[in-house]
């Protein structure tokens, strides 16, 4: 039944990956995402576990083979590993993902493994700790590095960073962050910071560094071979000769990768969300609610939903706020 998926929208594109945010809350309030004083959704009105499961086991039935957990982070709802534990039994399920700002790894790395997640992916756009501080606001850089330890301990073997970079800010740390993945045989994503919700404490355009400027400040040190990896991600992969690590970039202003686009998102609170730049969406927690135990339904509205996928996103990097919502709604 999965072997072909039964999601294709009208511009040909094969849906099979659903990334899925669990909660908007987070132990961090990182400067590009959210706003210091970020108020969250009150829990009642999150989807609960049994209906994250219901969901997802719907889009399996339909031919999604890849479920990513995004937050906010993911990984500060306390019945995680339950929601991982169901998650990793559904049938036609490959590859189960989280991206975590790895500050829980200590404690959660080994039952996350445990319960069937292969893949994460771990935010961090800084090595100085007190750089780490002001980006994160209120987060430590040890917990996190030492997160990174135990998910390599638990078994993980492919962990990728996320690095958004903002000049005159982080932008002095890459070649660090480089020297790291590759010591650490690390996999590494350098992101150019994309428009979403107004954050008055930042400004946007003039922190905004394009993944040229970040390949030049690489160039300086290393030397970048284009790979042929394609992990069906926005990610556009280099290597670095004598080392195994992959260097993504991820250029949603300069180089968009919509057409080959095979995802789609639910927030927190259970809208379908068919692209991060567009508002077009479908309450799946609506019709969940309205017809409990009845998957039929559910995987109809979604099949109809599928036909309203977008073309693209338009994203400009002037500092406008083209998307109301904030990153912690999707996790991107
Ligand atoms: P995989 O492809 O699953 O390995 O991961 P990823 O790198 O796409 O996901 P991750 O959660 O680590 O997100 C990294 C960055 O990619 C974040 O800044 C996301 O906002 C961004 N991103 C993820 N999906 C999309 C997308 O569909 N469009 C754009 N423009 N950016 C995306
Ligand atoms: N632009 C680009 N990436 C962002 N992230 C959070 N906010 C933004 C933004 N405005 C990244 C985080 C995390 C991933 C889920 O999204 O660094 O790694
Ligand atoms: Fe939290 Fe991730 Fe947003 Fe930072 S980017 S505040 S870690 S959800």
């Amino acid at each position: 039944m999965n072997e072909q998926t039964k999601l294709i929208d009208p511009f040909g594109r094969q849906i099979t990956y659903l990334r899925l945010s669990v909660t908007d809350r987070c132990n961090f309030r990182c400067v590009y995402c959210m706003a210091e004083d970020m108020t969250f959704l009150p829990k009642q009105r999150l989807l609960c576990y049994e209906e994250l499961t219901q969901i997802s086991q719907a889009f399996t039935e339909l031919g999604v083979n890849k479920i990513r957990l995004t937050g906010g982070e993911p990984l500060v709802r306390h019945d995680i590993i339950k929601l991982t534990s169901n998650l990793g039994q559904l049938d036609g399920l490959k590859n189960l993902a989280i991206t975590t700002n790895g500050s829980m790894l200590t404690k959660l790395a080994k039952p996350l493994y445990q319960s069937g997640v292969r893949s994460l992916n771990i935010s961090l756009d800084t090595l100085d700790e007190e750089q780490f501080h002001s980006v994160t606001r209120t987060g430590k850089l040890s917990k996190v590095l030492d997160g990174i330890q135990a998910a390599k301990e638990a078994g993980f073997e492919k962990i990728k960073l996320n690095a958004v970079i903002m000049k005159g800010q982080n932008d002095q740390q890459i070649p660090a962050l480089l020297n790291y993945v590759l010591e650490n045989e690390l996999d590494i994503s350098f992101i150019e910071e994309m428009p979403l919700g107004h954050i008055s404490s930042h400004d946007r355009a003039k922190t905004f560094c394009s993944s040229e400027d970040v390949k030049a400040i690489i160039k300086d040190h290393y030397q970048l071979l284009p790979s042929t990896l394609n992990t069906g991600g926005p990610s556009r992969y280099f290597s670095i000769p004598g080392h195994r690590s992959n260097i993504g970039f991820i250029s949603p202003h300069s180089n968009n990768f919509c057409g080959s686009c095979n995802r789609i998102r639910l927030t927190a609170e259970g809208q379908l969300l068919l692209c991060l730049g567009n508002e077009d969406s479908l309450d799946l927690r609506a019709i969940v609610r309205r017809y409990p135990n009845q998957p039929e339904v559910l995987k109809e509205r979604i099949i109809e939903a599928i036909k309203l996928k977008p073309k693209e996103h338009h994203f400009s990097n002037d500092g406008d706020v083209q998307i109301l919502r904030f990153m912690n709604m999707t996790g991107g």
